[in-house]
């Protein structure tokens, strides 16, 4: 596949303003800045002490909420962003270019202003240079057991994100909930040929796969119910561990023009299904929720990984770590976010998804929150780490045969 951008970010028909894609510089934090409250704190060391520890892996779990804190929204809220952009040109940000020495607190320096001028230049940014494609299809695993650490959310944003950068891309929804395929608005009621039919009945991938609705090049492998029951119905098959692989390989060797990224969103588990991911998988992505209970677990998924590539799939590499759900109102979060940062040094990406309520809406109208919000500061981080990953590249693992 030639290395080249099909299609830049700013060149769809109905893009306004808000559409736009994504570079990042990796030093910036894309959080929207907030007072912090100081409310939440920890102990120094303490989340390095759980991430270098022999962690007794918990299963599944719940989101774990900041203690006291509501949930930081999209800040600052801009109903129409076109006219907030075309505002803060007018207004704003023409003040600041030519600033009065003696009006060193004009209304500039407000702190709606400011984000709003730092969103401008962030969007500025993204559209200031297309993304490269890879030169060969890079298959993701979205992976945590720990549950709603924003596995689905990651997934389905950076697939639209890189769908809507002119990249072809393919979500695999490998979870029985079946929320990528509700976030990708395509269909997965029970009855519906899925990810089921192909890993149990032998059915070739290209025979469920549909298209999504999003913008651009999208399409899913959906999940429904019956993957429930998959786990168990595995255990006594052959090559239990190798059939997603196997089936997605056959897919690929048939296609004309393969997919630039392929993104397998896990069930928060660590069973068949997940290993099926792995040994899928060339890559994995660990989305990590700023919060100090999301790193538990984390030392038993590296394990599980290490296990994976040295009997299963020697190309399997974590490639990229992501901090989600950023509230920078709390010590907690800048605390857990610079811990993970010290761990993993080449993996964690700049970007920051912030928590927002954009991001957590949009699946409820079956889309991405680049398709359901572009403006919002949600989509504009997603954007920007989808430019990371892409302009990183696939890291270079020795005898990698796709
Ligand atoms: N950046 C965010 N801001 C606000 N809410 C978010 C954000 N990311 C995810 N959420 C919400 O948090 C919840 C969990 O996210 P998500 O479903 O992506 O996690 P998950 O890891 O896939 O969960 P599971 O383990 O159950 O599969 C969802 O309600 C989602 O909308
Ligand atoms: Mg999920």
């Amino acid at each position: 596949m030639p290395n080249e951008t099909r299609r830049g970010w700013f060149h769809r028909k109905d893009d306004d303003d808000r559409s736009v894609a994504a570079s990042v510089d990796d030093t910036q934090s894309t959080a929207p800045e907030e007072a912090d409250s100081g409310a939440d704190s920890t102990q120094d060391g303490a989340v390095g002490a759980i991430l270098s520890a022999d962690a007794a892996a918990p299963t599944g779990g719940s989101t774990l909420e900041s203690p006291s804190e509501p949930p930081a929204d999209d800040l600052p809220t801009v109903p129409e962003p076109e006219e907030a952009t075309f505002h803060v040109k007018q207004s704003d940000i023409a003040t600041t270019a030519t600033p009065s020495p003696s009006s060193a607190s004009n209304e500039s320096e407000t702190p709606l202003a400011r984000e709003v001028a730092d969103q401008t230049r962030r969007r500025q940014a993204l559209a200031s240079a297309p993304l490269p494609l890879p030169d060969h299809t890079r298959i993701f695993t979205i992976s945590n057991q720990k549950g709603g650490v924003g596995k689905t959310t990651t997934t389905v944003n950076l697939a639209a994100a890189l769908a809507l950068s002119g990249a072809k891309v393919l979500v695999i929804d490998l979870d029985p909930q079946g929320n990528a395929s509700t976030a990708l608005g395509v269909e997965h009621r029970s009855d519906t040929p899925s990810v089921y039919d192909v890993i149990i009945g032998d059915v070739p991938l290209g025979d469920v796969i549909q298209a999504s609705p999003e913008a651009g090049d999208l399409s899913c492998v959906p999940a429904t119910i019956h993957l429930a029951g998959a786990e168990i119905e595995l255990v006594s098959l052959v090559a239990r561990e190798q059939r997603l692989r196997r089936a997605l390989d056959l897919h690929l060797k048939q296609m004309a023009e393969p997919y630039d990224y392929v993104f397998i969103d896990c069930p928060p588990s660590l069973g068949l299904l997940t290993i099926n991911a792995f040994v899928a998988a060339n890559e994995v992505l660990i989305p990590i929720q700023c919060e100090y209970y999301a790193l538990e677990g984390l030392s038993q998924l590296l394990k599980n990984i290490e296990l994976i590539e040295k009997h299963l799939n020697p190309e399997l590499n974590v490639s990229t770590i992501l901090l989600t759900m950023y509230d920078s109102r709390t010590n907690l979060a800048n605390q857990v976010a610079q811990d993970v940062r010290d761990h993993f040094p080449q993996q964690v990406l700049g970007t920051i998804i912030p928590r927002s309520v954009r991001v957590s809406e949009a699946p409820s109208y079956g889309q991405s929150v680049i398709g359901y919000d572009p403006g919002s500061s949600g989509s504009l981080s997603y954007l920007e780490a989808a430019a990371e990953i892409a302009r990183r590249g696939a890291p270079i693992i020795e005898g990698a045969r796709r």
